[in-house]
């Protein structure tokens, strides 16, 4: 246990694998009672079992994050086993890369559905708990997409207004102790850049090399790089940090 600061209980929505569990584990670590949440409950048995078998706790919750009903559900469950969450990282999404003539409406609904009206309903559910308690943690995954990528007009749109929510975040929440930042993260090694890969027929390392030539230091990034900066802004001492975007990518984008 790397145990530091005070143990609250955070929901980390996509924590089944990727940098959501990366996260998940972390906050575990750092003394954090841990919603381990993600579409299918039972996928969250890995993660779960990580944060468990280190001494810490943590709970599965299987919701769909653009689902109201499964969303108010899932918190009220967060709050009556571990109690009032007061620290959320909306980090769940996926991707439906195309270019914008072959983009299918359901293309675009989905990724803007799981990505913003997820961090929309997560966040509007737990702040009524954070706001209650006078302190709370948002941290929403954006990504350096947000600036603009080829066959992802619907998941730039969608991290770029990421971007914006967090803004607006903070300044609502902020007269109650609460802050929101975003954290856009590079290139990092997951299913989903491996999907990413597949899906350009490219072996997943070879894919890996490819994007660590064009890094500032010369490796792409682990779950547990992004981890290490949600710990930080999740932390008591970082109460005067908020409505930022962290760009986390090996070196600075523009
Ligand atoms: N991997 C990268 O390079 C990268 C870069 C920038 C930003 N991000 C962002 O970081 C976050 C995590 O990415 P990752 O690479 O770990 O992805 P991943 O695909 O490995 O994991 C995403 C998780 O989210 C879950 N999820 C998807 N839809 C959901 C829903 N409706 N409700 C609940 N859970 C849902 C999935 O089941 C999965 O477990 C995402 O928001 C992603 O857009 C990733």
């Amino acid at each position: 246990m790397t145990n530091t600061g005070m143990s609250r209980v955070a929901i980390v929505t996509g924590a089944a694998r990727g940098i959501g569990a990366g996260t998940a584990v972390r906050l575990a670590a750092d003394g954090h009672a841990v919603a381990v949440l993600d579409l299918d409950e039972n996928a969250c048995k890995d993660t779960v079992e990580r944060i468990t078998a280190a001494g810490g706790r943590a709970l599965a919750v299987g919701a769909d994050v653009s689902d109201a009903d499964q969303v108010a559900r899932a918190v009220d469950r967060v709050a009556d086993e571990l109690g009032p969450p007061l620290v959320l990282v909306n980090n769940a999404g996926v991707i439906r890369d195309n270019l914008l003539f072959k983009m299918t409406d359901a293309d675009w609904d989905t990724v803007i559905g799981v990505h913003l009206r997820g961090a929309f309903l997560m966040s509007r559910a737990a702040q009524a708990h954070m706001t209650a308690a006078k302190f709370g943690r948002i941290v929403n995954l954006s990504s350096s997409s947000a600036l603009g990528n080829r066959g992802q007009a619907n998941y730039s749109a969608a991290k770029a207004g990421l971007q914006g929510f967090t803004k607006t975040l903070a300044i609502e929440l902020g007269p109650f102790g609460v802050t929101a930042n975003a954290v856009a993260p590079g290139f990092i090694a997951t299913d989903m850049t491996a999907a990413t890969a597949a899906r350009m027929k490219v072996d997943f390392e070879t894919f890996q090399k490819g994007a660590a030539e064009h890094i500032p230091v010369r490796r792409v990034g682990t779950p547990e790089d992004i981890a290490h900066t949600i710990s930080f802004l999740v932390s008591e001492g970082a109460g005067f940090v908020s409505g930022q975007v962290i760009y986390v990518a090996g070196g600075p984008l523009d």
